[in-house]
């Protein structure tokens, strides 16, 4: 067979293999089995050798320009080949949009929470600033200031967690209070919500760790009518119209007078229930004048500034609000009961 035919069996060789040929590592194997050391072409390159000087440069340029065009041809297969492996790769990795799939889980709002969330803008409606303090709280703020001396019987009451004789965490959100009067220029409008501490037990009324909100008002001519009528707008509302506050004389060294306050209960308005104990009131808060020797401690003259404020147990209000009958639902972070709040 002379060079030509030779040449025209690979080349045809070629295009049948090719064209049945249907992946890269398959079209690899072809190319060395005609251009690789042991190929076909290679073995014709080698069989020229053979020829005579004369014919030898003119069969040389036949087999280059065959190779040239062997290459080609495997080249455009390659071409071809990969181009339809990404387009398969490609359809492989679609994804459907539209495919259902488990929905993510989302968090819930704790009640504590939400109810806080209420009152926090009820009180801003009202004018309120919103203010925080820290909740490892020195003696100072969380008693001295308050009127509540080292030897104070008072103190007793509060059964405070110490951190040292001058640390404490705080029993209550009033220490915001002395440090606002401390830092700010009356007239005064706050409302101090967070975390407060006590080595209580812990049953259904009960835990070592709740929550307060502390409201403040300090201006010139400040009276208890303001401080009643603050809180019965406030809890109106809140909770309605039909809901009304009850004013008990009390004692708090910070207060003078002081007074303790119950709310028509929000669960059975008023009739009568568990959650009242059957008297159609509860308790929420404490509140009443600011004292003038806590005024004066603080930095602001009792003379020309009065002030009232009032401190609600969170816990309680959000019970009433949920209807939840046992305060340690608050804490254990039970989900089935915590997903009923969306
Ligand atoms: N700090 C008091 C407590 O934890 C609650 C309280 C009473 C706050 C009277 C006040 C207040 O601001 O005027 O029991």
């Amino acid at each position: 067979m002379d060079i030509k035919t030779q040449l025209d069996v690979i080349r045809e060789e070629l295009e049948k293999e090719l064209a049945s040929l249907t992946d890269i590592r398959q079209l690899e194997e072809v190319r060395q089995k005609v251009l690789g050391k042991k190929g076909t072409l290679t073995a014709l390159l080698r069989s020229m050798g053979s020829l005579s000087p004369e014919e030898r440069p003119i069969a040389g340029q036949m087999i280059n320009k065959g190779r040239e065009e062997i290459g080609q041809m495997i080249d455009a297969r390659m071409a071809d080949l990969k181009a339809k492996e990404r387009e398969e790769k490609l359809r492989k990795d679609t994804i459907d949009v539209t495919e259902p799939r488990e929905l993510p889980r989302v968090g819930v709002p704790h009640p504590t929470s939400l109810a806080l969330e209420e009152v926090l803008s009820a009180l801003t409606g009202l004018g309120f600033d919103v203010v925080e303090g820290p909740e490892v709280e020195l003696d100072h703020y969380n008693f001295e200031l308050l009127n509540l001396p080292k030897d104070h019987p008072a103190r007793d009451a509060q059964d405070t967690f110490y951190v040292d004789d001058n640390i404490v965490l705080r029993t209550h959100t009033s220490p915001v209070q002395a440090r606002t009067m401390l830092s700010r220029k009356p007239p005064i409008r706050i409302a101090c919500p967070g975390r407060v501490f006590r080595a209580d037990e812990v049953d259904a009324t009960h835990s070592p760790v709740f929550h307060q909100i502390e409201g403040l008002v300090i201006d010139k001519d400040v009276t208890m009518g303001d401080l009643k009528g603050t809180l019965d707008t406030l809890f109106k509302k809140l909770y309605g119209d039909d809901i009304e506050t009850r004013f008990r004389p009390s004692f708090f060294p910070f207060t003078e007078p002081s007074a303790e306050v119950d709310l028509t209960c929000i669960t059975c308005r008023g009739k009568g229930c568990r959650m009242c104990k059957g008297t159609g009131w509860i308790e929420v808060l404490g509140c009443g004048m600011v004292n003038p020797k806590v005024l004066e401690m603080c930095g602001i003259d009792s003379n020309e500034y009065r002030g009232f404020a009032f401190g609600i147990g969170l816990e309680r209000i959000t019970m009433l609000r949920y209807g939840i009958k046992d305060m340690r639902l608050l804490y254990e972070g039970d989900e089935r009961f915590l997903r009923q709040f969306r």
